[in-house]
């Protein structure tokens, strides 16, 4: 009997935190990274219409733009603002009085151009940001826009994301380049997997041949699994949109690019990377400061 009733509360113990445990996933705060190797992919436009895709599922996002030589979140979508990043770090300027509203309530922190890295923050500032950063309620999903090439800087931004998502196109050069970046982030041991996008592809075959060869390469050489999370076609809407300084997700919903750009972020929302749970601002914080500090 007294060995039932023990089963019994182990039981609902373990009940009690199966609960606790689904009710806390539901509350963690994403993560994620685009990066390239070769400059010019499409980066920007993948981190911005991915956002607004993401949220529109309900998610609620912000993108820190953290290409720090020429910021171009805000260049994309006709945004003009007059507080960036650099001015939070610098100018005594608040995390506040940068965020943007962004189409369909994404959040924006636009960067600046010449922001250095957060060890040059003394411990007043560093805890003064920190408590502006966990004010920024409701945040679950992060997106950071970075910059081409290899930096510490990015590699910091690697390192503090949960997942990377590359961007590559199908081109020799821009191959050349993701395996170049995916051999540092090895080197480096950041990541253990990485997710791929391919962009501007005439087909569905494209894409995936390219996803072939640099998985194979990269998984004959490096530690590294690669993980295919979709493909956009290369279509002229795409930089139409840009010229209008819109997201082509807003302004063609039903073009092709925006289909794809819906898959993935189903895609993206499905898988997640679960080695790193952040269910607080104050804990996205933390690693971030682990991190840059
Ligand atoms: N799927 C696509 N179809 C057609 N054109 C595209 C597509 N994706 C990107 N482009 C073109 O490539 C240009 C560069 O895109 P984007 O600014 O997103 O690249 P990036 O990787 O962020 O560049 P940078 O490295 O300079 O930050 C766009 O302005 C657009 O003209
Ligand atoms: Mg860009």
């Amino acid at each position: 009997m007294t060995d039932q009733a023990y089963n019994l509360r182990t039981l609902m113990e373990k009940k009690r935190k199966e609960k606790i445990d689904e009710l806390a996933k539901d509350k963690e705060i994403k993560v994620y990274c685009v990066a390239s190797g070769k400059g010019g992919v499409g980066k920007t436009n993948v981190a911005v219409n991915m956002a607004i895709a993401l949220q529109r599922k309900g998610r609620k996002v912000l993108i820190i733009d953290a290409d720090l030589g020429m910021a171009n979140v805000d260049v994309l979508l006709g945004i003009f603002p007059s507080v960036t990043l650099f001015d939070v770090f610098f100018n005594d300027k608040s995390l506040q009085e940068a965020v943007i509203d962004g189409p369909e309530g994404v959040k924006i922190i636009p960067g600046g151009s010449g922001m250095i890295k957060m060890t040059t923050l003394d411990t007043a500032q560093q805890s003064r940001l920190a408590e502006e950063f966990m004010q920024m309620e409701g945040i679950d999903t992060i997106l950071i826009d970075t910059g081409a090439g290899i930096s510490m800087n990015l590699m910091s931004f690697i390192a503090f994301s949960q997942d990377v998502l590359i961007v590559t196109t199908p081109e020799p050069t821009a191959l050349t380049d993701a395996y170049g970046l995916i051999k540092v982030i090895s080197e480096l041991q950041l990541k253990k997997n990485i997710k791929v996008i391919v962009n501007r592809v005439s087909g569905k075959e494209i894409a995936l041949f390219t996803f072939e060869r640099l998985k194979n390469t990269v998984e004959k050489f490096l530690k590294i699994e690669l993980q295919y999370v979709g493909y956009i076609m290369d279509d002229i809407r795409v930089s139409n949109a840009v010229m209008d300084r819109k997201a082509f997700i807003l302004e063609y919903p039903n073009a092709i690019s925006s289909k794809c750009i819906n898959s993935i972020a189903d895609r993206i929302s499905g898988i997640s990377n679960n080695e790193i749970r952040l269910r607080t601002m104050s804990e996205v914080y933390n690693r971030l400061i682990k991190v840059f500090g």
